[in-house]
């Protein structure tokens, strides 16, 4: 039997925490058996590796090994894919078709995403799995596959089955053996090492010198909650090689590239949407309305100074900066960030030289007007104030994460930025 490390060298696996060595070694001792696999963890965790091993390690290995995502295939269309359909079957069905379970007879199969099966489906593979029998679709011809099932969820089964969403049957069929794959903050030993390896691949592919870590950054990178897992810092070692001139990276430099408030301390494991997501997206709400609002108060000061006004050309050279404000914002030209930090003052309206003899019952409708607007106003920077200044924390201060954040130009942040004297 190979052993555990020769089989991380033969499928890339880095790490060597136990948890992470009991699941490969449990890998291999059911690989010769045809027994049903479950892999569990959380997304990115690396849970497309057991499958090959299993695989790999089995007297199927010279057979076909065919890997199925069933979130990504329509429910329209999923029995098809797997089970092949008859001629005529439905409409479009012009020929018959073989599924992936008469393909892979003799060979493996990886369900991945399984607890996204529609039920119908599950009745289906609940057969297989029980007698190796199954039905092409507008058949009524039993056939026989001799099939290896290994699949793959990060979804909480239990709780699909509360649900009614997993049949329960099905789930003891499948997890005859439950292979748990770590999260990767409880592989904190681990953390550095995959972050070296891919910092020297992504080095070798873009042909740059490696990036290295402070020792302050590798306490980040470890204290870090990786609710992305294996992903998420693979994809971080690549942004930070990719981007960063300096090749040492300093804990400051690191952070920003993490999302905030994820450090490794003890905290409530996102089951569903949670809270924290409810707010994220009510702040999204604030800003698209307080940009809308700010909007709508800038127009509402530049037609009651036409209203006032009557000409056009005085008007617009008296509310420049309004009118660039509201109309000149998409040019990106960073050349002239100073220029337009002092033109675009979202207060800086000029006072109304009204000396133009108006109504009485006028100027009073005009004076009610911009005192709600200026409320409104107020309550408005407020809340944007909050957001930029929340948005800047969580990425320490770097205006281009934070500006992305927000779904603005850099410049406009740098702007507001001034505006506000932050
Ligand atoms: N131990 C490891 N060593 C090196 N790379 C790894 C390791 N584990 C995972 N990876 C890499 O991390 C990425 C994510 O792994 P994988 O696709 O297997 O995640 P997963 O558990 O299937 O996630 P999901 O549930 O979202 O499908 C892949 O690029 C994979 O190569
Ligand atoms: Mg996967």
């Amino acid at each position: 039997m190979e052993s555990i490390q020769a089989i991380k060298q033969r499928f890339g696996i880095i790490g060597n925490t136990p948890t992470l060595n009991r699941a490969i070694e449990k890998a291999i001792q059911v690989a010769p058996t045809d027994i049903s696999v479950l892999v569990t963890g959380e997304s990115g965790v690396g849970k497309e590796s057991i499958p090959k091993i299993i695989h790999q390690l089995s007297h199927r290995k010279h057979n076909k090994y065919i890997a199925v995502n069933c979130g990504a295939i329509p429910e329209g269309t999923i029995d098809s894919e797997l089970f092949g359909h008859e001629k005529g079957a439905f409409t479009g069905a012009t020929q018959t078709r073989e599924g992936y379970f008469e393909v892979a007879d003799g060979g493996t199969i990886f369900l991945d995403e399984v607890g996204e099966l529609p039920l119908t489906t599950q009745v289906r593979l609940l057969r297989v799995l029980e007698n190796g029998e199954f039905l092409k679709v507008g058949s009524s011809k039993v056939q026989k596959t001799n099939v290896r099932i290994v699949a793959a969820t990060n979804v909480n089964m239990f709780e699909a089955i509360e649900k009614e969403k997993f049949r329960e049957d099905l789930y003891y069929r499948l997890s005859t053996v439950d292979i748990n794959l770590p999260p990767l903050r409880e592989r904190q030993d681990d953390i550095h090492l995959l972050f070296r390896k891919f910092a020297s691949d992504f080095a070798l592919k873009y042909k740059m010198p490696t990036v290295k870590l402070t020792d302050s950054a590798v306490q980040v990178l470890t204290k870090h909650r990786w609710n992305g897992n294996i992903r998420q810092l693979r994809n971080i070692a690549e942004q930070v090689s990719v981007l960063e001139q300096n090749r040492t990276i300093s804990a400051e430099t690191l952070n920003g590239y993490l999302p905030a408030s994820t450090t490794n301390l003890p905290a409530v494991i996102k089951t569903s949407k949670s809270k924290s997501d409810f707010s994220s997206e009510r702040e999204i709400l604030y800003k698209v309305l307080f940009d809308m609002k700010s909007d709508l108060s800038d127009l509402k000061k530049l037609t009651m100074e036409l209203m006032k006004n009557g000409n056009t050309k005085d008007v617009e050279k008296k509310n420049e900066s309004l009118i660039q404000k509201i109309y000149g914002d998409d040019d990106d030209d960073i050349h002239d960030f100073e220029e337009s930090v002092t033109n675009t003052e979202l207060l800086s309206i000029p006072e109304h030289t009204s000396k133009i003899e108006e109504p009485m019952s006028t100027q009073d409708k005009y004076h009610f007007a911009e005192e709600i607007e200026e409320e409104e106003t107020l309550s408005i920077h407020d809340k944007e104030l909050e957001l930029i200044k929340k948005s800047l924390e969580r990425h320490s201060g770097k205006r281009k994460l934070a500006a992305a954040e927000l779904g603005i130009s850099e410049r406009t942040l740098y702007r507001k930025i001034k505006q506000y004297d932050l």
